[in-house]
């Protein structure tokens, strides 16, 4: 593994087995499936069970499981164990409502005790590493040096997310990933880097730091491996229609900072949007599902920014609802703009 590791980050209805897959023939050096519902697993909900198929080839795999109870979150992880992925990840930073307001995800900051029995529950009865994922805290209060109610006096005055951080490691996960920004934040702001890199440097910890939050371009990747000194960096949202850009960083980083901007033929990435449509159709096994699900990337994909004139095409490329269909408008792109 490199020395700085990039990992694809756990995406509900993003990181599916196709797209895992593109961003590892990337090079991503790990991927994460989205988060499975612990309740759901247990109840052996058939969409459920589906969500914790992978192929051999996208190892080293995290599946993540998130839920409010330390029995169910137990249950569920010993039933993930036996597909044999190489880690799974506890979710405790997802902020939606129907998941933190229930107590679950990020809703699990407001109630550490739980969530550090969930996480001894969960490292007690299965033998697989197991790693966490989660955010600065509830709110900004979370941010401050302060004396916090979960905490006892010995821990002293440090922000939450670094005391959250060596309680997790003394449950025995293995590893934790941040997300630089509070519940409250939800995606807004930008992420506070400074407070994933009080985590990192703080000498209690020794487990291995993923640093996770608006890493968009290989500089910026570049610039938060040597500022923070984090131990891998998790990208989610660039890498919608994007999965090279594993691939783009990775050249970035190798070259020391010194290469200049990757720039691919917009063939090129069209192929690859065109990839993921097929396999996208292929895994939900239905043409129109399979479309709807790819839009993501087509909407976001940077390889269809700035093209001049581009509007009414991408509307009708983000409307199009057969294989045949987008697959044209694709064609017009490269003989356009290409
Ligand atoms: C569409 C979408 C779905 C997400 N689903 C999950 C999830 O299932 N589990 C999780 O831990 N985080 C989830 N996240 C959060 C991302 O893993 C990541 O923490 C967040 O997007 C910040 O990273 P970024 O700035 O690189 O996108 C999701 C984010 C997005 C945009």
């Amino acid at each position: 593994m490199s020395r700085y590791p990039l990992y694809l980050a756990p995406m509900e209805d993003v990181t599916d087995p196709a797209f895992r897959l593109q961003c590892k023939r990337f090079g991503a050096d790990r991927v994460y499936t989205e988060f499975v519902n612990a309740d759901a697993l247990v109840r052996e909900v058939n969409s459920t069970l589906r969500k914790l198929r992978f192929a051999e080839e996208e190892r080293p795999v995290a599946i993540q499981i998130y839920g409010r109870e330390p029995e169910s979150m137990r249950d569920a992880a010993q039933m993930v164990e036996q597909v044999r992925p190489d880690f799974i990840d506890l979710n405790f930073g997802c902020p939606v409502k129907k998941v933190a307001g229930k107590g679950a995800g990020a809703g699990l900051l407001r109630d550490v005790p739980k969530m550090l029995a969930i996480t001894r529950a969960v490292v007690d009865a299965v033998h697989l590493p197991i790693t966490a994922k989660t955010r600065l805290g509830w709110d900004h209060e979370d941010l401050l040096p302060a004396r916090h109610e979960w905490w006892s006096q010995t821990t002293g005055e440090q922000p939450f997310i670094v005391n959250l951080a060596e309680a997790l490691q003394d449950c025995g996960i293995s590893e934790l990933s941040i997300h630089g920004r509070t519940r409250a934040q939800m995606y807004s702001g930008e992420a506070d880097w400074e407070l994933i890199g009080a985590v990192k440097n703080n000498p209690r910890m020794h487990i291995p730091i993923n640093g996770n939050g608006d890493v968009t371009t290989p500089e910026r990747a570049k610039e938060c491996f040597d500022r923070y000194g984090v131990d891998a960096i998790m990208i989610g949202r660039a890498t919608f229609g994007c999965p090279w850009i594993f691939q783009d960083i990775r050249t970035y980083l190798d070259s020391g900072g010194s290469c200049p901007p990757v720039r691919h033929p917009l063939e090129w990435c069209i192929d690859l949007l065109k990839d993921h449509v097929d396999a996208a159709i292929a895994y939900i096994g239905d043409e129109k599902k399979g479309i709807l699900h790819s839009r993501r990337h087509f909407a976001n994909s940077p390889a269809l920014k700035g093209l001049h004139d581009f509007k009414q095409t991408r509307i009708a490329l983000l409307q199009a609802e057969t294989r045949n269909e987008v697959f044209t408008i694709m064609d017009q792109i490269v003989n356009q703009w290409g």
